[in-house]
Order: structure tokens, then sequence, then C-alpha cells
């Protein structure tokens, strides 16, 4: 009756699952890195207070890579071979995002971003990368919603381009807007280039104010953006602008001042939504960190989810095992969307239209793909 010999015990691995972060915790971007550890540690705590996985308690070890693509790749190495993590999040730029992959990869470690959206993120050259996942859409279809916007919605036809060349992001999604832009029969009068860091851009603003274009498609990240529209309005540009995902932060707010109102951008998520899920996390995080979650919060909180989700499922807490049950991950309820990774380990999901209103975000629409 007695039964016979009880399984083997796991290997000794500890009674905690690390999870690493890999953020931009201060720098030019540090609004990004902030907001998605919040939201990653909120779904980490979740996890916790339901027994964490596997019976061991599940821990968040984030490294600053004060928004450079070296410290990036420095930081994925350290917690992998230093602080033996079983799976990374990071990073929410696409620049950092590639300079992390080939280490995930190397290191049969699997990684999953928050918000890089350039396509070569997830894969090299025509071959998936295959420990690198994402929870977020891609640029062609960014890129493509805004055009369309643009072209249909708002009606416009002669654009001016102004991107950020040092940012693989900026510079996808510049692209993929162009091509879509032109097939519907409008017109780019102009490209001009910053980079991230820079603070004087009226040399740009005065060549795009002499074509006179109806709007100004300006993919970056929010810090250069709002400083961008401030010096178009002292330059007397009544333009609105356009862009994506990148903008998407409080400070975009507190830096342009008013100067994006009547603009337009893309992104993953709103406080506007009012489906239960949303409304549920943003009570949630309010109640923790004492103020309403951005964008990046929220994906950050799904990446941990998703993480989670194949830790749980993975059948041992090994590289390969947690990469094969992450490449499973269906119909995954999360804040931003369903998760489904297909076969380039990206999700399919809608992407939303922002404006600015009196100086906040304001919902317009939802494209699905
Ligand atoms: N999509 C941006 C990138 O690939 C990152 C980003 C995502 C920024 C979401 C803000 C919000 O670099």
């Amino acid at each position: 009756k007695v039964s016979s010999a009880a399984p083997a015990p796991a290997p000794a691995a500890g009674d905690t699952i690390w999870i690493g972060h890999v953020g931009s915790m201060s720098g030019n971007d540090a609004a990004f890195g902030q907001a998605t550890d919040n939201g990653a540690k909120l779904a980490i705590s979740e996890q916790n207070a339901k027994n964490g996985i596997k019976g061991k308690k599940v821990a968040l070890k984030t490294l600053d890579d004060q928004g450079k693509p070296e410290e990036a790749a420095v930081a994925a190495s350290r917690l992998i071979t230093q602080d033996h993590v079983s799976v990374l999040i990071g990073e929410v730029a696409s620049s950092r995002s590639l300079a992390m992959a080939p280490i995930a990869d190397q290191n049969l470690l699997p990684m999953i971003s928050e918000g890089s959206t350039n396509p070569r993120v997830t894969k090299d050259g025509d071959k998936t990368r295959p420990y690198v996942f994402r929870v977020c859409y891609i640029e062609p279809f960014q890129g493509t919603v805004m055009a369309k916007f643009v072209r249909e919605n708002l009606k416009l036809t002669k654009v001016a381009i102004l991107r950020d060349v040092g940012n693989d992001y900026a510079v996808g999604l510049a692209q993929y807007f162009k091509t879509t832009f032109q097939k519907l029969g409008g017109e780019i009068i102009l490209e001009q280039s910053f980079k991230s860091g820079e603070t004087d851009f009226k040399a740009q603003l005065t060549a795009i104010k002499g074509k006179n274009p109806d709007l100004i498609y300006l993919p970056g990240y929010y810090g250069e953006v709002a400083l961008i529209a401030r010096q178009a309005r002292e330059l007397g540009m009544k333009q609105p602008f356009a862009g994506g995902d990148g903008w998407d932060a409080a400070p975009l707010y507190q830096i342009a001042k008013g100067a994006l109102d009547g603009s337009y951008f893309s992104t993953h998520f709103s406080t506007e939504d009012p489906s239960p899920v949303v409304q549920d996390f943003i009570a949630k995080y309010s109640k923790t960190y004492g103020n309403t979650p951005e964008v990046l919060a929220a994906l950050g909180y799904d990446a941990a989810k998703v993480a989670i989700d194949a830790l749980e499922r993975a059948k041992e807490l090994t590289g390969p095992s947690i990469r094969e049950a992450m490449e499973q991950t269906k119909d995954f309820k999360t804040v931003t969307g369903s998760i489904t990774i297909d076969a380039d380990h990206n999700p399919v999901k809608s992407s939303m239209v922002l404006t600015v209103k009196e100086n906040k975000p304001k919902y317009v629409a939802t494209v699905d793909p």
C-alpha cells in the first residue's frame, strides 16, 4: 500500500526564482524604465500573494542601463551570469533590446521586451531569434496606423518627417509611415533628422517651416519631442505633429506645456479604456504607487505576467524549458490586450490613437490589425 519511491526532488535552486529587469532607471529616458519597473513589481507581488511559482517566491532584480545600449548589454550579461535570473524583462527601447538580444540567445535565457517595436528585435534577418520575445505590436503596424489616420481621418496630404536618426525605433517608424503614406497618395515634402540628447532643433524646424507642410511626423522619445514642439511654436509654426508610442510618458506634458495640443500619437494603452481589466489595473496601480499608470507601467506589468505564466508552465526552470513555454503563450489576457505569441515571437494587438488636448492625453480611436 505504501507508494514506491517519491519523485526525485527538484535540483536545489534556492527558494527564490529571480526575474531580471534591464531598464533606463536614469538618464534621458528615465520615465520609461521607472514606469516599467513599477508595473513589473506589481505583477510580481501579486504572484507572491498567490504562493509564488512552483512553491518558490519570485523576486525582481533590476539593473539600470542609463538609457545606453552598451550598458543594457552589460546589465543583461550580469543578470544572467552573476545573478542567475531565470528570465529577463527588457528593454523598452528597441536600440537597447537589439544590444541585449544576442546575449539572451547565446546564453539560452529568454528575454521579453515590454515595448520594443522594431521588427529586428525578435528577428535577425529572416531568422526568428529563439530566446527573444515581446509583448507589444511591431512598427510596420504602428507606422501604418498613423499614416492611415493622417491621410484618411485628418485628410492631410503634405507631411514633413523629423526623426531621431540615432534611434532604431524612430528610423524604422519613419520608414513604415512614409511607405504607407505615399501609397495612400500623400506626399513627404521634406525629411529632417536630430539625435537624442540634442536640445536645439531650430535649424531643422526652420527648414520645415519653409515648406509649409500640413503636419510633421515626429518619431522619437518624449524628451526631444516635447522640446521640438515648443521650439516650433516659438518659431510661429501652427502645424500639428504626429508620432508614436515613444511620446507616451508623463514628462511629455510637463515639458511641452501645451505645445502639442492638437497633435496625435499611436500607443498601446489608454486610461480611458472602460474595460474592467484596464480599470482594475489602474485602481491597483494607483493604490500602490499613488499615481495613474502610464503605458509602460501597463506593458511592464504585462511582460512580467507573461514571464510568470511561462515560468509556471515550464517543465523545468531552465532557459530552454521556459523558452518553450513562452513560445506557447496563447490567448493570455493582459492589460494591453490578449497575447498569442506568433512565429516571429510577436503578439498581434490593437493600437490606440490618442490626441493631446489641454496638455493631456485624450483617447481618439482603437485600430485593429
Ligand atoms: N516602441 C519604442 C521603441 O521600440 C519604446 C516605447 C514603447 C516607448 C512604449 C514608449 C512606450 O523603442
